[in-house]
């Protein structure tokens, strides 16, 4: 195997495809030099991914996706100096496609492996050095001041995680059921909105009057969440309105939008805080999917304002599941030489953050 050169001029090929991205980026130390992502649309008219069609979807996309990554950044497999891929946790027919990648380029190219845990990449995304720094709303998207606590929401995962250093990082608390971003989805699907639902609703809540339905919140002491009770909450809320006789015309789903939008944020902003306070930390950093949600962008930010915290969201490119955010994971593996093996299996289910 080649030696590996240190981190300011390390090449690392990130491969993402724990679920129905299929992603790939690459990264000099934390500096993104291109990224290249194929969106599945199959999966539109099912609404929600099917499995057995987004590890087909990987096959066809992934040769493709690192052909126009190599275009995009004008370099060449010969300049990859490890291959960081995420090993899990995810849909294991999906992990397989991107891991049997990364395991081949890695073994062709004689250089190492990197097996990288997805939940821990997505908060390792704000240590990215995005080219177009500044433009995100306002928000920071450099690297947080540590200790910070972070809030990692997805359409998989809900989790509040203290982040001490890239690599010692502890799940503090989580979902007892439901992810946000699942939440998002189920109602907007309810409502008849296209999937995945989370950026419609977003985009819907703008128009839409949030006091015109009332959601109960789940009652759930410490630092974990529920939002299965808050999807029940929904569903008899709508069906009573339907048998009172109303309409649900354009401007009742943006109501309905609205409204489960500022329940949802609410009750990630609250724990958020009562983490950061919990925990001490005095930088907040939200990552994951549902972090593009501009309502939760802006609750964050009034948080910090109002507690004199820094707030960290990364660019939306590094925010849905990204090979950025894999590459930038795998430079801090190879910091610390931890190197995968070519027989490691993919790990659908990885509790913790690796
Ligand atoms: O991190 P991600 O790309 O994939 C997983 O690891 O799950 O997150 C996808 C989730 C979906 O539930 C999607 O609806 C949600 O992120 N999402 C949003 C927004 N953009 C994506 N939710 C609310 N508002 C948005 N703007
Ligand atoms: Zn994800």
């Amino acid at each position: 195997m080649n030696s590996v050169p240190p981190m300011e001029e390390r090449v690392v090929l990130g491969v993402e495809s724990s679920c129905d991205d299929t992603s790939m980026a690459l990264l000099r130390g934390n500096k993104l030099l291109g990224q290249v992502d194929a969106v599945q649309l199959v999966h539109t008219d099912f609404g929600g991914v099917v499995p057995e069609l987004a590890s087909r979807a990987h096959q066809v996309h992934i040769g493709p996706v690192m052909d126009a990554l190599l275009e995009q950044t004008g370099l060449d497999w010969a300049d990859i100096d490890a291959v960081a891929y995420t090993r899990g946790p995810g849909l294991h027919g999906s992990l397989l496609v991107g891991s049997a990648w990364a395991r081949s380029v890695s073994w062709a190219l004689g250089v190492p492996l990197l097996p990288v845990h997805h939940m821990r990449a997505h908060i390792l995304a704000h240590w990215v050095e995005h080219p177009a720094h500044d433009k995100n709303n306002g928000v920071r998207s450099a690297a947080p001041n540590l200790p910070a606590m972070g809030l990692t929401v997805s359409g998989g995962h809900t989790q509040l995680v203290r982040i001490d250093s890239p690599w010692d990082m502890e799940v503090v608390g989580e979902t007892l059921d439901d992810a946000a971003g699942e939440a998002f989805d189920k109602v907007a699907k309810w409502v008849g909105l296209p999937y995945p639902g989370g950026p419609e609703v977003d985009r819907r809540a703008a128009l839409g009057d949030p006091a015109a339905f009332t959601f109960s919140k789940p009652v759930v002491t410490g630092l974990d969440f529920s939002f299965s009770g808050l999807k029940t909450s929904v569903l008899s809320t709508l069906r009573k309105s339907i048998d009172a006789g109303r309409v649900f015309d354009e401007s009742a789903i943006n109501d309905v939008c609205a409204a489960l939008q500022q329940t949802l944020v609410e009750m990630l902003v609250d724990r958020l805080e009562q983490a950061a306070i919990q925990f001490d930390c005095k930088s907040i950093a939200i990552q994951g999917g549902v972090s593009a949600n501009s309502s939760l962008r802006k609750a964050a930010l009034a948080l910090g304002e109002k507690q004199g915290w820094s707030v960290h969201i990364p660019q939306s490119i590094c925010c849905t599941d990204n090979g950025a955010m894999v590459a930038m994971a795998g430079q801090f593996l190879a910091e610390r030489e931890q190197w995968g093996r070519l027989d490691d299996a993919p790990l659908a289910r990885w509790p913790g953050l690796g």
